[in-house]
């Protein structure tokens, strides 16, 4: 039973929210003030969530939350607050409290803000827990964490809790650097599978004549040089996941033979004569619009179906600025422990830069214009002079003479070249023949100006 902890001075108020929250299922514990509550905090009892009036008499609602951040505890913490103070409201979520509720209460919305929060703590433990144990098996590799306190991510969240543990088909999509990869990976931890192997094939990375071999294996003696068995991402996979990565990029012959498998469970080896049987939970991603290529008659309607069983939208990052705060502290303290600088965060003016700005390559666009960051900044604070200058001047390219500060020529061009590219990949839905085609350089130009300026997607990474 998920355990709330509800912090009010006021005992009517702890009376009325315990009898609401009992009700629908919760265990409740009741403080008066800051201090019993952290009593309860420190006990035996895990809490899920915390309640907590930002006005009361010994330590308010924002100390309170400080304090216990400070020593670690990561339970969502609402903030109760009556209407006219919604200023402490923000600064607690700037501060990275879970969500607002204002009084007087709508019970609806306060009872879906405590559910939210409860199902975020799950996840939050079950992450932690796989972490721990995979840190225990093999040292030095850490899981990647999901970062992000939006509506919007809440909504991915709770669709991986829901879905993990099923078999079906996952759908993940959405655009280039939002996270597709790691929640794949997140789904796969999840689910009763997660002891199995997680393999993962980037369809578009690998030529069409070595695809069907890649995901089926080959018998030896198939073809010249096929000198041994070879298995295939399929049967590697047995027992666990397969992550069809890039899944757009499937030519249409592949596409009936994939359909088989998903139908059947069951494939040949290039040159084999009996089928193979496998168990594989298949999770796939794209960051193109299927239906539309259904439509143009460049993907098959019925794989399709057969994919779309469960479909997890990944939002853009523009549509949850109030992440960007969060995952850039994350990403500046990762590299600064990397490369061993003292730096501790984002001064408030370069985080509203960061929030200003439209973010095209999304969160793995941010990432690197952090490590950027880091690797330039002098200070204990990454402040707006460490960010390109196309985030600095606000505008997308526009640098100006006018608005020059110093940067060096080639810092100059080469924020213009990135944003440039970066447009022109946006404007062909990062279709990279095309977009070479426009900027008139080669395709294989491109590929080394966009590893240069770190807005690879995972088509280059292999
Ligand atoms: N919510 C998040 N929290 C932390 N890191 C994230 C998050 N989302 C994305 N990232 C990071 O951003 C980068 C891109 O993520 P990922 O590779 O999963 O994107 P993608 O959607 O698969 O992109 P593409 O379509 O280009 O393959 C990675 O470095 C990843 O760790
Ligand atoms: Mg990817």
């Amino acid at each position: 039973m998920p355990r709330v902890l509800v912090v009010d001075d006021e005992e009517s108020v702890c009376q009325m929210l315990r009898d609401l929250l009992e009700a629908e299922g919760y265990a409740v514990l009741t403080a008066l003030h800051a201090s019993k509550a952290l009593e309860y905090l420190y006990g035996k009892d895990e809490v899920n969530a915390v309640l907590v009036d930002i006005r009361m008499p010994d330590i308010d609602g924002l100390e309170f939350f400080a304090q216990i951040r400070r020593e670690g505890y990561t339970v969502p913490v609402i903030v109760m607050t009556a209407y006219g103070t919604t200023d402490t409201a923000i600064q607690a979520m700037k501060l990275g409290a879970f969500d607002y509720v204002l009084k007087p209460f709508n019970i609806e919305e306060l009872l879906l803000t405590v559910q939210k929060a409860v199902e975020v703590d799950h996840m939050a433990r079950e992450l932690t827990a796989l972490r721990r144990e995979l840190a225990g098996k093999a040292p030095g590799k850490e899981i990647e964490e999901l970062i992000g306190r939006s509506a919007a991510m809440h909504e991915v969240y709770k669709q991986i809790g829901k879905f993990a543990d099923t078999d079906y088909t996952i759908l993940i999509v959405g655009e280039t650097g939002t996270g597709k990869e790691l929640v794949a990976g997140a789904v796969h931890r999840n689910s009763k599978r997660r002891d199995g192997p997680f393999v993962r094939i980037n369809c578009a990375a690998i030529p069409e004549n070595l695809l069907e071999s890649e995901l089926f294996g080959y018998e030896k003696g198939a073809f010249t040089g096929a000198s041994s068995r070879k298995l295939g991402k399929f049967e590697l996979a047995h027992g666990g996941t397969l992550f069809l990565d890039e899944i757009s990029e499937i030519p249409l012959a592949m596409q009936a033979k994939l359909l088989r498998v998903l139908q059947e469970k069951e494939f040949d080896r290039v040159g084999g004569i009996k089928p193979i049987k496998v168990d594989t939970r298949i999770i796939a991603a794209t960051n193109r619009d299927l239906g539309e290529m259904v439509c143009e008659g460049s993907f098959r309607a019925d794989l399709y179906y057969r994919l779309n069983v469960i479909t997890i939208r990944m939002p853009p990052l523009r549509e949850r600025k109030e992440d960007i705060g969060l995952l850039a502290t994350h990403f500046i303290q990762q590299a600064a422990a990397k490369l061993n600088k003292p730096v501790q965060g984002i001064s408030d003016e370069a985080r509203e830069l960061l929030e200003a700005y439209d973010w095209p390559g999304n969160v793995r666009e941010l990432r690197n214009v952090c490590e950027r960051a880091v690797v330039l900044t002098r200070s204990l604070l990454i402040v707006p002079e460490d960010l390109p200058a196309t985030l600095q001047s606000g505008f997308e390219g526009e640098v100006t003479a006018e608005k020059w500060t110093g940067q060096t020529l080639y810092e100059i061009l080469s924020d213009v070249e990135r944003s440039v590219i970066l447009r022109a990949l946006k404007k062909h839905n990062f279709n990279r023949t095309k977009t070479a085609q426009e900027l008139g350089i080669n395709r294989r130009t491109l590929y080394e100006k966009i590893k240069e300026h770190g807005l690879e997607t995972s088509l280059t990474e292999e």
